[in-house]
C-alpha cells in the first residue's frame, strides 16, 4: 500500500479554505478580468453569513461597515479574489485547450472543494468529471449545490480522505479508466500537503495516466514573507478571536518551477507551461495590489508521456 497522505482538514469538518476560495471567487465575479474571468455559481454555493463579506468587498464604495471583525473578513475575501481570478483563468483556459477536438477524455478534480467547473465550464460539456475529496468537505459540496445542474456530461463524486485510503483505490471505485487520458486538476491543494505527500498523489496520478493525459497544477513558490505573513495573520486572528479561514490549515510545502518540473518529470509528465500568477494578472488586466502573493503562485501545465523513470 502507498503511503499515506496526511492531509489538512480536520475530521468531521468541511474545509474552510475550500469556503475562503470560493468566496474569493464570488468577490472576483463581474469585477476582476472581466473579459476573461466569470464565476456567477461560487455565490450560489455560499451561505448567507459567507456571503455577507463577499457583498461587502464587491461594494465600489469600499468602506466595510463593522467593527475589526468584518473588515478583517472583507480584506481577506478582497486580497484572495485578486489571486484566484488570474489563477481560475489559467487553469479554464488550460483545461479548455486539453479537451479541445479530443473525444474520449475525462477530468479529475484533486481535493474540488467548492470548485464550480462541473457546473459552469462549457469545456466539461462532453466530458465525466470526478470530483475528489475528503468526505466532510464533499458532503458539504454536494448539499450546497444540491439545486444545480452540472454542464458536466457527467459527475461522479469519489469521496476519499488521503490520510486513510489511496487515491488509486477511490477513483478505481468511482469508475475512472486509467486506459484513456485524463485531465487532472490540482488546484489550491499542494501548499497543504507536505513535500513526500504531494510525490505520494502524484505517483498514484501517474499510475492511472494514459498517455496524454494533462496536469494542471497550482503550487506556492518559496517566500519567507509570505510564511510569516500567513503565521502572523493566523497569529492576528486568534488573539483577536476573529475566524480564519487559514489558521487551521497552514501551508507545507512550496516548490521552485525547478523542483516542479522534477517532480512532474519524475513522474512521467514533461512541463509545457509554467507561469506566475502576477505576469498572468497583468496580462488579463486583473488588479495586482497584492504583487508578492501574486508572485508566488504558480500555475504549470504538463503533459503525460510515460517514462522510464515514472515507470511505465
Ligand atoms: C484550499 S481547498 C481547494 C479547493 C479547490 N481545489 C479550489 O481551488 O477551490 C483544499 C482542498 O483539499 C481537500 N483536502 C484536504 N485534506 C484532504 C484529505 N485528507 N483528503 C482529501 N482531500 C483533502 C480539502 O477538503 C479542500 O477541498
Amino acid at each position: 500500500m502507498p503511503p499515506r497522505v496526511r492531509g489538512a482538514v480536520k475530521s468531521g469538518q468541511a474545509s474552510r479554505t475550500a469556503i475562503f476560495v470560493c468566496q474569493g471567487r464570488a468577490v472576483a465575479d463581474g469585477r476582476m478580468a472581466v473579459d476573461r474571468f466569470s464565476d456567477p455559481v461560487a455565490a450560489r454555493l455560499l451561505g448567507p453569513e459567507e456571503l455577507k463579506p463577499v457583498e461587502a468587498a464587491r461594494d465600489d464604495a469600499g468602506t466595510a461597515q463593522g467593527g475589526g471583525r468584518e473588515r478583517w473578513a472583507v480584506e481577506s475575501v478582497r486580497a484572495c479574489a485578486e489571486i484566484v481570478a488570474p489563477r481560475t483563468v489559467m487553469i479554464d483556459e488550460a483545461v479548455t485547450s486539453a479537451l479541445a477536438g479530443q473525444d474520449g477524455m475525462q477530468v479529475v478534480l484533486l481535493g474540488a472543494g467548492l470548485d464550480t467547473r462541473p457546473w459552469r465550464l462549457p469545456a466539461l460539456e462532453t466530458v465525466k468529471v470526478f470530483s475528489v475529496d475528503h468526505p466532510d468537505t464533499q458532503a458539504d459540496t454536494r448539499s450546497r449545490a444540491a439545486d444545480l445542474t452540472p454542464v458536466a456530461r457527467e459527475l461522479v463524486f469519489a469521496p476519499v480522505d488521503l490520510t486513510r485510503e489511496p487515491l488509486d483505490t477511490a477513483l478505481e471505485t468511482a469508475g475512472h479508466d486509467r486506459a484513456i487520458p485524463t485531465v487532472w486538476i490540482w488546484e489550491g491543494v499542494v501548499p497543504y500537503l507536505r513535500k513526500a505527500e504531494v510525490a505520494t498523489t502524484a505517483t498514484a496520478v501517474a499510475a492511472r495516466s494514459a498517455t496524454g493525459s494533462v496536469m494542471v497544477v497550482n503550487y506556492q513558490t518559496p517566500s519567507l514573507t509570505a510564511t510569516l505573513g500567513r503565521a502572523a495573520g493566523s497569529l492576528v486572528a486568534r488573539l483577536g478571536r476573529v475566524e480564519s479561514a487559514t489558521a487551521d490549515e497552514p501551508w507545507r510545502s512550496a516548490w521552485t518551477p525547478a523542483q516542479t518540473a522534477e517532480l512532474l518529470t519524475t513522474h512521467g509528465f514533461t512541463v509545457e507551461q509554467d507561469v506566475d500568477l502576477l505576469d498572468l494578472a497583468r496580462r488579463i488586466d486583473s488588479p495586482t495590489k497584492h504583487g508578492r502573493s501574486l508572485r508566488n503562485g504558480r500555475v504549470a501545465v504538463a503533459r503525460f508521456i510515460g517514462s522510464a523513470r515514472a515507470g511505465r
